[in-house]
């Protein structure tokens, strides 16, 4: 055998060569790619509530207006603009990949519909549920009542599918028919679940009126947790809110209320006149209703304070994501381990050593860990890859000039965008001339 010294001194002249430099530079690039996923995978892994863009909530609230002017000027029960209306949101949610459920029923001689959207996932046992009337009255468009609730809670359930989210809890969103007929959709809903059922939604957050055009800011003053979430929400915006006492009976979350269920929410102010007091600290206009087109025809498109929508919209998010949680993982983790040896060639084709993944639902983790042992006399030679059973593969080392034995370490990578049943490989590939080794052992922690 070489002397080991003298060995390295022939090693570093060699990569001293242009050629050798050429080949070291392309292997830089996928380092640098890699680097930045594992950014991203930093985000997601500590998650903040993201800010709805009010915009899109406004671009459905547009689609709402045109439903009704397409339908008689109105969304309303036993109408053809409130089926457009159900069409429209769940269109958007199963392009989104919700499970939607259309469920029907009769009410004063018309077919109504509710439309439950649930995100694939979480906890089955802990279900935290979001609602919205998508019923108008039968004078106008119903934009602020309840167009607002139901495009805020819509838009929020497109966040969720954009990031990806993986909740511990189990996410449910529900579109209610006939609120305006005296809750009859949410009623029949409720009807509908066994006791069971029912005892597993362990929390319903309503949005009924949430852009009123002279806004004030209205938290449902019912379940203390609820409640005081929101009041956290808003208190770091540093905007004022109020207790909503009066409206216990008056929407979606009476008949969750009267279930035992825990009930939250936000109201942006119907039929009552803002207070001095009120407009002092919201701003707006005193003694003016706080939605002066409660229930008529002018509720349009107009009857839309951008502000309150945005922040009301934030807010919804923010609960979602803080009560719905993240997935905990398994305390330690579950490893999945291959460890017999596989020899890898001297400056020869790469390896590879497999390990099937069973009996996990959805993706790989944001940041799945990777732990690699590698017997070899010169570690600088050797290429490490993480195949993915999609094939995408993840650079997990690069060559280079590094003259120590062995890779024993763990490696961190982002792998939520595959799913994590299937077959992953670890490739190692040897590239430089002289010393050898073997795969040793790897395992990867879900
Ligand atoms: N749709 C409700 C209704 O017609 C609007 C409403 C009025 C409301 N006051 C409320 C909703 C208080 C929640 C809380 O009565
Ligand atoms: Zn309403
Ligand atoms: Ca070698």
């Amino acid at each position: 055998m070489e002397h080991p010294l003298l060995q390295h001194a022939l090693r570093r002249s060699a990569f001293a060569a242009g050629a050798t430099l050429a080949v070291t530079a392309a292997l830089v690039a996928p380092v640098a790619a890699s680097a930045d996923a594992r950014d991203v995978t930093h985000h997601l892994i500590s998650p903040g509530a993201p800010d709805i863009p009010v915009a899109n909530v406004k671009a459905h609230l547009a689609q709402l207006q045109s439903i009704a002017n397409a339908n008689g000027g109105n969304r309303a029960h036993g109408r053809s603009g409130y089926k457009a209306s159900i069409d429209y949101v769940k269109g958007k949610l199963d392009a989104a990949g919700f499970t939607t459920t259309l469920q029907s029923f009769s009410y004063g001689g018309s077919t109504g519909w509710n439309l439950i959207a649930d995100w694939p996932g979480g906890d089955a046992s802990h279900v935290v549920m979001v609602g919205a009337h998508l019923d108008s009255v039968s004078a106008g468009p119903g934009i602020n009542d309840d167009g607002s609730g139901s495009a805020g809670i819509l838009e929020t359930a497109l966040a969720v599918s954009r990031a990806g989210l993986k909740p511990a809890k189990h996410l449910r969103f529900g579109w209610w028919g006939a609120e305006e007929y005296g809750m009859v959709g949410s009623q029949k809903y409720l009807n509908s679940l066994s006791a069971t059922d029912r005892s597993k939604i362990d929390g319903y957050l309503n949005f009924d009126m949430i852009g009123s055009p002279n806004p004030g800011y209205f938290v449902y003053d019912d379940d203390a947790k609820l409640d005081s979430l929101f009041r956290t929400y808003f208190s770091g915006l540093g905007v004022a809110t109020e207790p909503e006492t009066e409206g216990d009976g008056r929407s979606d979350h009476a008949p969750f209320k009267n279930a035992g269920i825990p009930v939250g929410g936000l109201f942006s102010g119907a039929d009552y006149i803002k207070t001095s007091a009120q407009a002092s600290k919201w701003g707006g206009t005193a003694g003016v209703a706080f939605d002066r087109c409660y229930h008529s025809s002018c509720d349009t498109s107009a009857n839309i304070d951008d502000t309150a929508l945005d922040r009301m919209t934030d807010a919804i998010a923010y609960a979602v994501w803080t009560l719905s949680g993240e997935s905990a993982p398994p305390p330690g983790g579950t490893v999945f381990e291959n460890t017999a040896d596989v020899a890898i060639p001297d400056a020869g084709a790469a390896v590879e050593s497999p390990i099937t993944v069973t009996g996990r639902t959805g993706n790989a983790p944001a940041a799945l860990k990777v732990g690699v042992v590698v017997k070899h006399s010169w570690r600088g030679d050797l290429v490490i890859d993480l195949v993915a059973p999609n094939g995408t593969s993840y650079r997990l080392k690069n060559s280079g000039n590094d003259s120590a034995p062995d890779v024993d370490t763990t490696y961190t990578v982002n792998a939520s965008a595959v799913a994590a049943n299937g077959t992953w490989k670890l490739r190692v590939q040897d590239v430089g001339p002289q010393d050898t080794g073997y795969i040793d052992s790897w395992k990867l922690t879900f």
